[in-house]
């Protein structure tokens, strides 16, 4: 690494990411690459269930530990070395893991009902629980991108909890007014506005208003049609 990239590095806004096992991989994946690409170093979390979805749902082989992890997800990203940081389940020493730790926004994507539900009840069992319940008490940016079809009483009580603590509850569920072509659209979609709550530059989408959405509702009293 040259000494301007550790200095670019070193002002680099860090984002914590955390993989957890619901289904939508490629949300994190694609989220990884964005933030790398706008130059924010990424400390990366990954469960053991997202480990298995990652390789159901995409072609990467992710391996078992935090350093090889760490090269994998590098190349992935085309990270520059030391952007990307990989994290261990039970790596207590880790800057998520405290309070007087980096202060940086957290991003679950995809978040479990799972997850969700110990964020909502503290429970701090893993690196990524304890790294939600550090954003929560510290008041920090907490980002939550769930998955799961249809939402039981407890998923929306536990939404409902996290929302009134400050946590963004994130859908994974992309709008199609954008007139998706492919998967990556989709995913687009939902990273954009993830980037978005980040504050974080993003040509993923246009914006609503700035490119035209064309109407095409056949209706005879006027307002169906838009140019
Ligand atoms: C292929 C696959 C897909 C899954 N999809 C979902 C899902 O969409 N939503 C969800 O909440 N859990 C899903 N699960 C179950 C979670 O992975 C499981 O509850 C796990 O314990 C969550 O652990 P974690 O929160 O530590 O990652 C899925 C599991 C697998 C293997």
């Amino acid at each position: 690494m040259t000494e301007s990239m550790t200095n670019n590095l070193s002002k680099a806004r860090t984002v914590n990411l955390a993989f957890t096992g619901a289904s939508g991989a490629q949300y994190g994946l694609r989220l990884l690459q964005c933030l790398v690409a706008a130059g924010c170093r990424v400390n990366v979390m990954v469960s053991k269930a997202a480990q298995i979805v990652i390789a159901t749902e995409t072609d990467l082989k992710l391996p078992g530990t935090p350093p090889a992890m760490q090269k994998t997800l590098s190349e992935y990203a085309s990270a520059e070395p030391g952007q990307v940081l990989v994290f261990g389940r039970e790596d207590w020493f880790s800057p998520p893991a405290s309070g007087s730790g980096e202060k940086a926004p957290l991003v679950v994507c995809p978040c479990s009902t799972g997850t969700l539900s110990a964020l909502a009840t503290g429970a701090s069992n893993n690196l990524i629980e304890r790294a939600g319940d550090v954003a929560l008490k510290e008041r920090r940016q907490l980002i939550l991108v769930p998955r799961e079809a249809p939402y039981s009483e407890v998923h929306l009580e536990n939404m409902l909890k996290l929302t009134r603590m400050g946590a963004v509850i994130m859908p994974a569920s992309p709008g199609f007014y954008h007139r998706p072509e492919s998967v990556q659209d989709l995913v687009d979609f939902i990273v954009a506005r993830i980037l978005d709550h980040l504050g974080l530059p993003q040509d993923l989408m246009p914006r609503w208003g700035e490119a035209r959405v064309t109407a095409k509702v056949d209706r005879n009293d006027g307002f169906g049609q838009h140019d």
